[in-house]
């Protein structure tokens, strides 16, 4: 098939390459002009494993174009799908103005029958409104041509992004005209391989589904974070309650691992974009806010932790005259991005408190320069540099290299083997043996 992808950001970039690997023609379309030529010449954006390759292969192979024209792009292509940001407005909502304009563009140059698939993460109601945008633009022109609008929520995870697309859970479509919905079908048939749920619905309850599927998820990170506060209040071993309640077919072992409090570019934003649907609505979806307020609060957690052992001497930057070595930037591991990353909670708390900070991280220090400038030091290449002299670890990433680091090294490098450890990466009664004051989430020695 010909097919057109609006928007080379994550989602946008992740999905026209791999429908180019399952062999159709995709060109994908940005109004990023160095961004496309850069992908042009194979430079990638974004750090996402295995993407590079794989764009590199279709794009030698003549399956993938990169382009700035929008209106060749759409002309070409039975499909266009639309995988334009959706940035918070001020006020939590979603920011459709980039859906919206890419849909009048849609109008102003298509000349027969399209498919228009909204990719982004969008509120319940805007294929609606795509729609208007589209036949308003062909009113305009005064012509009559068919097109059916589609929605096609993404459920990849960054990290894993390729993996995902190519072997999803399940795939989503909404549409509400049956050849539309086949056309769809074909489409992503080469990816049913694993489980073969494609679920066909209803427009709206597909756009409902994206928002409710990853407030589920964002709702059990912060109950988890949550149960693991009280568990450390109880002398009770979260990993082992973990164990104990994922055992149950109905509640499952992922996504139950406490930590810093959920980033990154979705959860916080669908989190408060649901959060307005619902007020637009006159309802007051008040388990969401709490999981929202629970969640900055746990951002919160690992420097009061730290405060609260070096002692809160009244002093307004008490810890003065501290360095504080910090493990991990980005928001979870095996990506760059720094959106919503907790660690700018933390380390802007510790700044505040007067510490001084080097971070590691292997993929997300030009990202982290963003926000810290020069305030904290540097280092992508080992991660032990910064620890020398250091009065502390605090570990806010699970980067896989953090797992079974050299301890010897560690303690010889600190002042004193202290570690703040955000992720549970450590066993509390092994660190006791081998000399660390060692302070995890929900655990005691
Ligand atoms: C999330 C969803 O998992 C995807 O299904 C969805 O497609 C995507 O948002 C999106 O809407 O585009 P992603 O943001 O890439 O994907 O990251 P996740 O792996 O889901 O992690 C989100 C946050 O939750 C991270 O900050 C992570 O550290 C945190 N987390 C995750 C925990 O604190 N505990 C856990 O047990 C799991």
């Amino acid at each position: 098939m010909r097919i057109c992808v609006i928007g080379t950001g994550y989602v946008g970039l992740v999905a026209g390459t791999c429908f180019a690997e399952s062999g159709n023609n995709v060109i994908c379309v940005d109004v990023d002009e160095a961004k496309i030529e850069g992908l042009r010449n194979g430079v990638i954006p974004i750090y996402e494993p295995g993407l590079k390759e794989l764009v590199h292969r279709n794009s030698a192979e003549g399956r993938l174009s990169f382009t700035t024209d929008l209106a060749a792009a759409v002309k070409e292509s039975l499909i266009s799908f639309i995988a334009v940001g959706t940035p918070p407005g001020e006020d939590g909502s979603a920011d459709l103005k980039h859906v919206l304009g890419v849909a009048r563009e849609i109008g102003r140059h298509m000349e027969g029958f399209k498919i228009i698939v909204d990719k982004s993460t969008v509120p319940v109601g805007t294929a609606d409104k795509v729609r208007q945008a589209v036949q308003g633009e062909l009113d305009r022109r005064g012509v009559s041509l068919e097109f059916d609008v589609v929605s096609n929520p993404e459920f990849l995870k960054e990290g894993a992004a390729i993996d995902d697309f190519m072997k999803p859970d399940r795939v989503v479509i909404g549409a509400d005209n049956v050849r539309t919905a086949e056309i769809m079908k074909e489409l992503y048939s080469p990816f049913m391989r694993k489980t073969n749920r494609l679920i066909v619905m209803d427009i709206r309850s597909a756009e409902m589904t994206k928002y409710a599927a990853n407030a589920m998820l964002a709702t059990r990170i912060s109950f988890m974070n949550q149960i693991a506060n009280l568990c450390e209040l109880m002398n009770a071993d979260v990993s082992a309650v973990r164990e104990g309640i994922g055992s149950d077919s109905r509640i499952g072992y992922d996504f139950l691992f406490p930590g810093v409090g959920y980033g990154g570019s979705c959860f916080p934003k669908d989190v408060k974009a649901l959060i307005k649907t619902a007020e637009e609505c006159g309802y007051d979806f008040l388990l969401l806010k709490s999981v929202e307020q629970v969640n900055e609060r746990q951002k919160r957690l690992l420097p009061e932790k730290i405060l609260g052992y070096f002692g809160n001497n009244g002093a307004s930057r008490p810890l003065a005259g501290k360095t504080i070595a910090v493990w991990g930037l980005s928001f979870k591991p095996r990506t760059d991005d720094m959106r919503e990353a907790p660690s700018i909670v933390i380390i802007e708390r510790l700044l505040e408190l007067g510490a001084t900070v080097r971070a590691h991280d292997p993929e997300a220090v030009r990202e982290a320069r963003k926000f810290f400038g020069d305030r904290i030091t540097y280092s992508s290449s080992n991660q032990y540099d910064i620890l020398a002299e250091a009065d502390a670890l605090a570990i806010i990433t699970e980067w896989n290299e953090y797992r079974n680091p050299d301890f010897e090294r560690i303690r010889a490098l600190l002042r004193q083997p202290v570690i703040f450890d955000g992720r549970n990466l450590y066993k509390p009664a092994r660190m006791q043996e081998i000399g660390f004051e060692y302070f995890s989430l929900g655990r005691t020695p």
